[in-house]
């Protein structure tokens, strides 16, 4: 199966793809979390990401689009993936057609996390996450064990930089102007499945698996 994850930011993509690994068996492919890699690496690449995540906007099209081009040939990807955070504007979703047409394939499913901006912005300044692992926590709604470390290993917790309250309005309107123009999209080629993304994880999930029939 292959399917998009699409939704504001702190919609909950990264949350229900990792509970969505253990039921489709397909790797979670989030563009956020490959360009802070190679921000945390310093590569040329992450260092010219960076300018644009941390001010909350969105990386050039090229740049998203060559590495989905290339992950997804990996052979993890061979019965399926999940893409979280990919694509978020026309020029991306086109070049995702037409990538996965030249290969025989196509998207299955779009499922789109329709949560409130009050609710998101709530969500993001408390959102604190493993740099290890990737493991997501909420300071009040899904809190560590132990305060500032991971449950899995112990890692120091991180607050990321576009999680400040101007980043995050900066990326809430970017999603308004150029990402929501993709729900039309994928409406008009039959994929779209909205789904109530404000209740709380459990609920959301079950939300998630129904639309997508698994
Ligand atoms: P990216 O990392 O993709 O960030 P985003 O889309 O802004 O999404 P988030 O990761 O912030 O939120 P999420 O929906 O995954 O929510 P989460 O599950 O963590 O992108 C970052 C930047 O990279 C972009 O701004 C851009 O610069 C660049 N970039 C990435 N992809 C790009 C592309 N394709 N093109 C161009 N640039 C690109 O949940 C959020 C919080 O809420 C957590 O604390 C979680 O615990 C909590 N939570 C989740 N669900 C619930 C719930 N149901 N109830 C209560 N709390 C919940």
């Amino acid at each position: 199966m292959r399917i998009v994850l699409f939704g504001p930011p702190g919609a909950g993509k990264g949350t229900q793809a990792k509970r969505l690994i253990d039921t489709l068996k397909v790797p979670q492919i989030s563009t956020g979390d490959i360009l802070r890699a190679a921000k945390a690496e310093g590569t040329p690449m992450g260092k010219k990401a960076a300018e644009f995540m941390d001010a909350g906007k969105l990386v050039p099209d090229e740049v998203v689009i060559g590495i989905i081009d290339e992950r997804t040939q990996k052979d993890d990807c061979q019965s399926g993936f999940m893409l979280d955070g990919f694509p978020r504007t026309i020029p991306q979703a086109e070049a995702l057609g037409a990538m996965l047409k030249g290969r025989d394939q196509g998207i299955d499913h779009v499922v789109s996390l329709e949560v409130d901006d009050g609710v998101l912005v709530q969500r993001l300044t408390r959102r604190r996450s493993c740099p290890e692992c990737g493991a997501i926590y909420h300071l009040d709604f899904s809190p560590p064990k132990t305060e500032g470390k991971c449950d899995q290993e112990g890692a120091a917790l991180m607050h990321r930089a576009d999680d400040q309250e101007e980043a995050i309005r900066e990326r809430l309107n970017v999603f308004h102007g150029q990402t929501s123009p993709l729900k039309d999209f994928y409406k008009q080629a039959g994929l779209l499945r909205e789904v109530d993304g404000a209740g709380a994880p459990d609920a959301v999930f079950s939300n998630v698996t129904q639309a997508l029939g698994v």
